[in-house]
């Protein structure tokens, strides 16, 4: 605990300076077999193609993501360990930058090989509810040519300010509302965990750039 309690720090700290942060090795390898695991165990049939938004405001969209998606709901040990995780996360991260975050969404993304998501913004300034994003990998010895990043841009402005290799255990946070970005395609299966903290209950559409 005293571990995580340093690594929920360092996210702050850069939540804090620069509105966002990337973790190597932010998950151990014990947590990271047990969602490989956890997600391997899902039926076919409860991975779906992604929606832009979330219930009423869901739509799928094949020309801006085809990765297809499932939500974590703590039906397993290595789920909620994993959103125990996080809530550990909010705590520290309510309490030392008053963000007021009130709860987590978080779902498993599987890219297959041609799969991409363009660039957009995880919530509209103002509007959205989500408020900080986080997503974690899950995938072993990523190589430069397996293509797949993640480009993260500056609020204004067309250079790539982050590109992130989608390497097992990494975690990128960011300020939701600050940040488009995107994720390249990809030329083997990637396997991510992509999630949201958010300040209240109404549904939040993403909004694309
Ligand atoms: C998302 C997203 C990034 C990634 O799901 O909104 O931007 O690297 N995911 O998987
Ligand atoms: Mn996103």
């Amino acid at each position: 605990m005293l571990q995580l309690d340093h690594a929920f720090d360092e996210v702050v700290d850069a939540i804090a300076e620069r509105g966002i942060g990337i973790f190597p090795a932010f998950l151990d390898s014990s947590r990271i077999e047990a969602l490989r695991r956890d997600f391997a165990a899902l039926p076919s049939w409860q991975l779906t193609p992604a929606g832009i938004g979330r219930e009423q405001a869901h739509h799928t969209n094949e020309r801006i993501r085809t990765d297809k998606t499932r939500w974590l709901e703590g039906d397993s040990p290595a789920q909620r360990d994993y959103q125990a995780l996080m809530a550990g996360l909010q705590l520290q991260v309510n309490r030392q930058l008053f963000m007021g975050l009130k709860d987590y969404e978080c779902h498993y993304a599987l890219y297959q090989a041609g799969d991409f998501y363009k660039k957009h913004l995880d919530a509209f300034r103002g509007r959205g509810n989500r408020r900080l994003t986080t997503v974690v990998y899950l995938n072993d010895a990523w190589q430069a040519d397996d293509g797949g990043e993640l480009l993260v841009y500056p609020e204004k402005g067309k250079e790539v300010l982050h590109r992130v290799r989608p390497e097992a255990g990494t975690l990128v946070c960011f300020l939701s509302e600050q940040f488009p970005h995107e994720v390249l395609p990809a030329r083997r299966e990637r396997l991510s965990i992509a999630g949201w903290f958010r300040v209240d209950d109404p549904v939040a559409p993403t909004v694309l750039l």
